[in-house]
């Protein structure tokens, strides 16, 4: 029998003209790029240019883009690690009740600590309510978080909206985009986001490969 995948919302397979470019990343070529010596030298360039097509892919600087291990690793990083800068100036945090895992369990961690989450119904559609969200911003706000794409339902938030609602009110506003990028063109600027996690392995990169966007 034939297997026909129709999964690529899990995971996609390697892509061949990446793959081809990635081998002798792992052969020939396979300084560290922070070494200062040749085999370093040969590959922070490489590096580099990586941090530049990711950055040119969001409408981002080279200079905002963190690599990380995938998308579950820098969700953590900004909902824990915004949390943790802010704790000063609040302890609450908005999102929506449909987050992908990674985003609902760094809740959750917080909540164990001491901070509020409100945690946003959708519609039968699927989609957010912004009257709801603006009214759900309090003093103690420092964090919106509201996925691009959602893994389920395909439904698409608006994430310029919700990046005006939270310039107006000065809330920080992360977006898990993992499954946005490579499927719809994204503006990091227009969308007014401060934070938004990539995973590759969902568009045609090796697992093991994601980045960071730190406005
Ligand atoms: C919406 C969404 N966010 C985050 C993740 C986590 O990405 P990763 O598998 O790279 O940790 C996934 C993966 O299933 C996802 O679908």
């Amino acid at each position: 029998m034939n297997q026909i995948y129709l999964d690529h919302n899990a995971t996609t397979p390697v892509h061949p003209r990446v793959l081809e470019t990635l081998l002798p990343y792992y052969t020939c070529h396979f300084g560290n790029p922070s070494s200062v010596h040749w085999a370093g030298r040969a590959t922070s360039g490489v590096l580099e240019q990586a941090r530049t097509q990711v950055a040119k892919l969001i409408n981002a600087s080279p200079a905002e883009i963190v690599f990380t291990s995938c998308g579950s690793e820098g969700i953590n990083l900004a909902i824990k690690g915004s949390a943790h800068s802010l704790k000063e100036e609040g302890r609450h945090i908005i999102t929506t009740a449909v987050e992908h895992p990674a985003v609902l369990e760094s809740c959750r961690a917080l909540e164990a600590d001491g901070w509020q989450v409100s945690y946003l119904p959708v519609d039968s559609e699927g989609q957010l309510d912004l009257d709801l969200l603006e009214r759900s911003i309090r003093s103690q706000t420092v964090l919106i978080s509201v996925m691009w794409a959602n893994n389920e339902t395909g439904t698409l938030f608006p994430i310029a909206g919700i990046g005006r609602i939270a310039q107006r009110h000065k809330v920080l506003f992360h977006s898990d985009m993992v499954q946005a990028v490579g499927r719809i063109s994204l503006d990091v600027k227009q969308a007014g986001l401060d934070l938004a996690a990539i995973s590759g392995h969902k568009f045609g990169a090796p697992k093991g490969v994601g980045a960071l966007y730190i406005r």
